[in-house]
């Protein structure tokens, strides 16, 4: 794992986002990202928006796939993903929103839609996987005890997670309590993997990440099996590293 501690949110997010350009030079932007929600990668995504408005990158030719999407949740309703995405980044970009993927939190059958979004996966390999993390440890919806060989499935969201993204909600109760998750193999199958943290609530999770030991209790040390992971973190995330 290459672990880079930035001083504050906005190097943390201006180094994610030199990742970013890297691959899509490299590609000429024929290439698949993953990408996270969360108000982690707000500041890449700003960055990556900023550069396409001043015509310096184009994501025409790019592909994305999202982790993760609630269930139940209408996918106009503000504190969808796919809705996030549009906000923050895709409406910001000339990507095609035929080349923007999530899973369907609203299909009738769940698991069909949790099978279709694995098969989309395997043929779409990404390049680089953006993640944020949990302050559980989970990445996507993959919560502690999630095995490392699990594919996209639903989720029960732990009690921990539904406080933390209460903050996006009216109240704790308007919180989804199930997801659709990529799973933890799905994640370690792309090419690269960028994880991204900000702020003393991740420093605990940030350390069993990167130093811990390898255990389903912190689904983030999975990555250290990863070949080629990015950790990116801000000061305060960062603060149990050393
Ligand atoms: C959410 C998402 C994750 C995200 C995490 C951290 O539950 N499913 O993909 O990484 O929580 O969110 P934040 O960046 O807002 O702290």
């Amino acid at each position: 794992m290459k672990i880079i501690v930035c001083e504050n949110y906005d190097g943390m997010s201006r180094r994610a986002y030199e990742e970013i350009k890297k691959v899509m030079t490299e590609t000429g932007g024929e290439c698949v990202l993953g990408l996270a929600t969360g108000s982690t990668p707000l500041g890449l995504y700003k960055c990556m928006a900023a550069d396409c408005e001043a015509g310096k990158i184009s994501y025409e030719k790019t592909r994305t796939v999202n982790l993760d999407e609630y269930v139940g949740l209408p996918a106009a309703n503000e504190q969808s993903y796919r809705r996030f995405m549009r906000d923050n980044l895709f409406d910001k970009i000339d990507i095609l929103e035929e080349n923007t993927r999530f899973p369907d939190g609203n299909a009738e059958d769940l698991a069909a839609e949790c099978e279709r979004y694995d098969e989309l996966l395997e043929k779409t390999p990404r390049d680089i996987q953006v993640l944020g993390i949990g302050s559980n440890g989970h990445i996507a919806f993959n919560e502690p005890g999630t095995p490392f060989d699990g594919r996209t499935r639903v989720v029960e969201l732990k009690e921990s997670t539904i406080k933390d993204n209460s903050r996006f909600f009216a109240s704790e109760e308007e919180v989804p309590r199930r997801a659709i998750s990529m799973g933890i193999r799905d994640i370690l199958q792309s090419k690269k993997i960028l994880v991204l943290a900000s702020g003393g609530n991740k420093a605990e999770a940030v350390r069993a990440m990167c130093r811990g030991e390898i255990t389903e209790r912190c689904p983030a040390s999975a990555l250290q099996r990863h070949g080629d992971v990015t950790v990116i973190v801000d000061a305060e995330a960062g603060a149990e590293l050393c």
